[in-house]
């Protein structure tokens, strides 16, 4: 059979399995939804079913380019993403067998995010919805990554969350697909952005066995022959007991150390240190240890607070961070701890991608919520908090964390 008529009889079948007959005899659907997302460095698309099977699903990375250039530049971003777009939804939507008129809705990151970035993907799916009659349902990025796991597993609301990446810190209770209390969030920077930044103050992009990793990919492979111990620095935020994150003070510490350890071995920077394994291993130390203590904390109000179930409460670990073995084995240590139960989707879920934005589609389409006809006006945010903000809250309740040995296995 030639390529095309076997796409042609397996687009008929699809449509044949996607509209069918219930036994009442009342006609009934699985409704098909493209997602879009290009709210940072990942040009992404997918086509998934209302049970959360991937169709089809396309994803252009970005982060080579942006490692070459010591960071993401936002105009280099959004040129990417338009020389992209149009060839990422098209590949997905070939790669699902699926024709343009069986989808139900159109889901799009418009926030937060790059707002060059940001614009890409929504003018492109705002010409798309208008040329084909389609619903659109705009995406909150972080609710997007909050509520991915539930298509890999029954995970039922509420449950908190701790989204980690290079662009996003926070921690929050999930009670719904659009209900969420944020507990807290970083005041400066994102622990990716920390480890991305160390790592290239530490000139990792000439270690060779990391030239080809991101910056926290680096720090984890070196600390792994690192001694944590050799480097104290200070876990942020000893004294605010609340669950918000600040990691610029760290890089702060780190950057003096390494500046210290220049001038004792009297090399300039942009050379490799001796001592580069002990450096990542203390600072991924750092991160880990002020990760879990905020969530504890978070955990700890959360049961005074009856905000999850008594019965098998769950953390869901998600980002580009939450990769990091040594970051989960430190979180392990706290659930453990407190009786919750840890799910980390896999890490090709835990990054930008497509398939969350067209998951977190599915969930509103079910609902009914935020679905928009193609003519209304949408407008990307380039900022915009998660839920409700419940910091305020969690600061004056200033809870007192029992110490923990966090013993963290290499
Ligand atoms: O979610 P992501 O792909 O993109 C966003 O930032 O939204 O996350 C990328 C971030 C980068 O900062 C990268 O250094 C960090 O996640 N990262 C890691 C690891 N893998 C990626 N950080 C620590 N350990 C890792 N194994
Ligand atoms: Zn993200």
């Amino acid at each position: 059979m030639f390529p095309t008529k076997a796409k042609t009889l397996h687009r008929l079948l699809r449509f044949r399995h996607t509209v069918w007959c219930s036994p009442f005899g009342k006609a009934s659907s699985s409704r098909l939804v493209l997602g879009i997302e290009t709210s940072c460095d990942e040009t992404g698309a997918a086509v998934l079913d209302e049970t959360g099977e991937i169709l089809g699903e396309s994803l252009h990375s970005q982060k080579d380019v942006h490692l070459r250039t010591g960071g993401i530049i936002p105009t280099v971003a959004q040129q990417l993403h338009r020389e992209n777009i149009e060839r990422v939804v098209q590949e997905a939507l070939e790669r699902s067998n699926v024709d343009v008129s069986q989808l139900s809705a159109v889901a799009t990151t418009v926030k937060p995010g790059l707002a060059l970035s940001l614009g890409i993907g929504l003018e492109f799916s705002q010409r798309f919805v208008r040329r084909h009659s389609k619903p659109f349902i705009p995406i909150h990025h972080m609710e997007a990554h909050a509520l991915t796991v539930r298509m890999l597993q029954p995970v039922s609301f509420p449950f908190l969350v701790l989204l980690v990446s290079g662009g996003h810190s926070l921690l929050a209770v999930a009670r719904g697909v659009d209900d969420f209390l944020l507990l807290g969030h970083s005041l400066d920077e994102a622990p990716g952005d920390t480890l991305d930044k160390v790592a290239r103050r530490l000139s990792l992009i000439k270690h060779p066995r990391c030239s080809m990793l991101s910056g926290g990919q680096a720090i984890e492979l070196l600390a792994k022959d690192g001694d944590w111990k050799k480097f104290r620095f200070r876990t942020p935020m000893g004294q605010s007991y609340d669950c918000c994150f600040s990691f610029s003070g760290l890089r702060n510490q780190v950057t003096m150390a390494i500046m210290k350890k220049e001038a004792e071995e009297g090399i300039e920077q942009g050379t490799l240190l001796s001592c580069v394994n002990d450096i990542a291993a203390a600072t991924q130390h750092t991160v880990a240890r002020h990760l879990a203590k905020r969530t504890h904390r978070a955990i700890l109000f959360c049961k005074a607070n009856g905000l999850l179930p008594s019965s098998s409460p769950t953390l869901v670990l998600s980002g580009g961070v939450a990769s990091n073995q040594y970051i989960r084995k430190a979180l392990t240590i706290i659930t453990d701890m407190t009786g919750l139960h840890l799910l980390c989707p896999p890490a090709k879920f835990c990054t930008d991608n497509g398939v969350m934005i067209a998951w977190n589609g599915v969930e509103r389409l079910r609902e009914g919520k935020g679905i928009l006809s193609p003519n209304v006006d949408v407008y990307y945010e380039p900022k915009a908090p998660l839920g409700v903000d419940m910091t305020a809250e969690v600061k004056a309740a200033a809870i007192k964390l029992p110490s923990v040995r966090m013993k963290i296995l290499n």
